[in-house]
This record gives structure tokens, sequence and C-alpha cells, in this order.
């Protein structure tokens, strides 16, 4: 998979990126990752990449002239199955999102700042706009790392041990069970019984019937709305 990431923070993107699975995923050769600086392609002399709104209002407006030029630039090289705005107004990210995103080759992340970006850039470029959440961000740049770790984490052959992404809370509709590692009794606190018992199959019972418990008392609108 490849990711482009259009930013005007490109430093932002260096310590998450070249630690943990993401630096591992790209040390592997399995997720390749770029990214640039859209004041590179700002063509006016101040390098200005912002201007006041149409109509007046708080706030600036990114311009669609650098925007445009980055994206065409890139898509000389790239033919991207989605080229997705980081936005607040945006559809909010989830994990069916995630795997439905996981199998595309080549993806491009643009991230706002301001008030927004020109409504002609969303018009004509943008095939999907993502949301992380209903509160707003300074950026999009943190955004777009929530999406590129959620994304390159099921790429095949990324996690060492194959099924662990499967596992993972939501995959399946539900949070994941509770899990435990030695010692037995911590303080007094001991390892439920059933996970020592050896029975694969009461221990896979035991561990569903978990994830549906604490799923219908922590997130009860997972069961409910079958989004996921
Ligand atoms: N940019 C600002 N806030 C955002 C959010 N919640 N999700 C995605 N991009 C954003």
């Amino acid at each position: 998979m490849r990711i482009d990431i259009l930013s005007i923070f490109p430093e932002m993107f260096e310590g998450p990126f070249s630690e943990s699975i993401v630096k591992r995923a790209q040390e592997k050769g399995l997720a390749k990752i770029y990214i640039h600086d859209i004041r590179s392609y700002a063509t006016n002399k101040h390098k200005r990449v912002d201007d006041y709104p149409y109509g007046g209002g708080a706030g600036m407006v990114m311009m669609a002239e650098p925007i445009v030029a980055a994206i065409e630039d890139l898509k000389i090289k790239t033919n991207y199955d989605a080229i997705v705005f980081m936005t607040p107004d945006g559809k909010v990210f989830n994990q069916t999102m995630a795997n439905h995103f996981s199998s595309f080759e080549n993806i491009l992340l643009l991230c706002g700042h301001y008030k927004g970006i020109d409504e002609r850039i969303r018009d004509s470029y943008i095939t999907h706009e993502i949301s992380i959440g209903d509160y707003v961000l300074s950026g999009g740049e943190l955004a777009a790392m929530i999406v590129t770790d959620a994304l390159v984490r099921l790429i095949p052959g990324v996690l060492g041990d194959e099924t662990s992404a499967l596992s993972d809370s939501f995959q399946d509709g539900l949070l994941s069970p509770p899990v435990y590692t030695r010692p037995y009794d911590f303080k007094g606190f001991k390892v439920p019984e059933i996970l020592l018992s050896g029975n694969e199959k009461a221990i896979v019972e035991w561990k569903h019937q978990q994830a549906v418990e604490r799923t219908q008392k922590r997130r009860p609108d997972l069961l409910k709305n079958g989004d996921l």
C-alpha cells in the first residue's frame, strides 16, 4: 500500500511514523508513506497557502491553487483509489471503513487547516471525506496519522501474529474480551480459572461471552446499529 499525505506541517509526521508498527511496515516494504509539503506548491512570492473567505467571516481558507497543483503532480505518477480530505464534517471513521480502505493500493490524504479548503477542491478532486470524531482538531494531520495507523496494521504481514488484527475490538462488531498474563495471583486477584483449564472450546465460548457482556455494558450502540 502506498499512502501520500499532503500537509502544511510535514514535520508533524516524523515521530509517529518512525516508531512501532508503522515503522516496521515501512521497513518491510509493505507500506510506503510519503509526506508532501503543500507550501512547496505555492507559486506566489510569500508561499501563501491561505486567503480570506469570500463573503467575509472568521478564519482563513486554504487556497485551491497549491493543493490542486500538488494533487495534479502526484496523480502523474500514481493512480489513486481514494483522494481523502480529513475534515470534521466528513464521515466518521470506524473499523469497517478501515477494513475497506486497507484493500486499496494507493491513497492520498489531504490535511486541512484554518476554516477549511476552497470548496471547489472538494467538488472536483476529493473522493472521500473522513472525520475521526465529533470534535475539531487544529488540522487534519493528527487525523491522517490515526487513519494511516489503522490502515497499515491491517496490511497482511505487518502484524507479527497474522491473526491478531482479526481479534481486535470491533473486527466482529464486539469489544475485545479481557486478557491476563502472569502472575496467576496478583496481590490476591486471580486469573479466571477457565483460562487455565486447557479446554479450548470452553475458553473460546468464555471469551465470546465476555466480549458480548462487555459490549452490552460499555457500547450497547454497537449491538444495535450493525454499522460495524
Ligand atoms: N480536522 C479537524 N478536525 C478533524 C476531525 N475531527 N477529523 C478529521 N479531520 C479533522
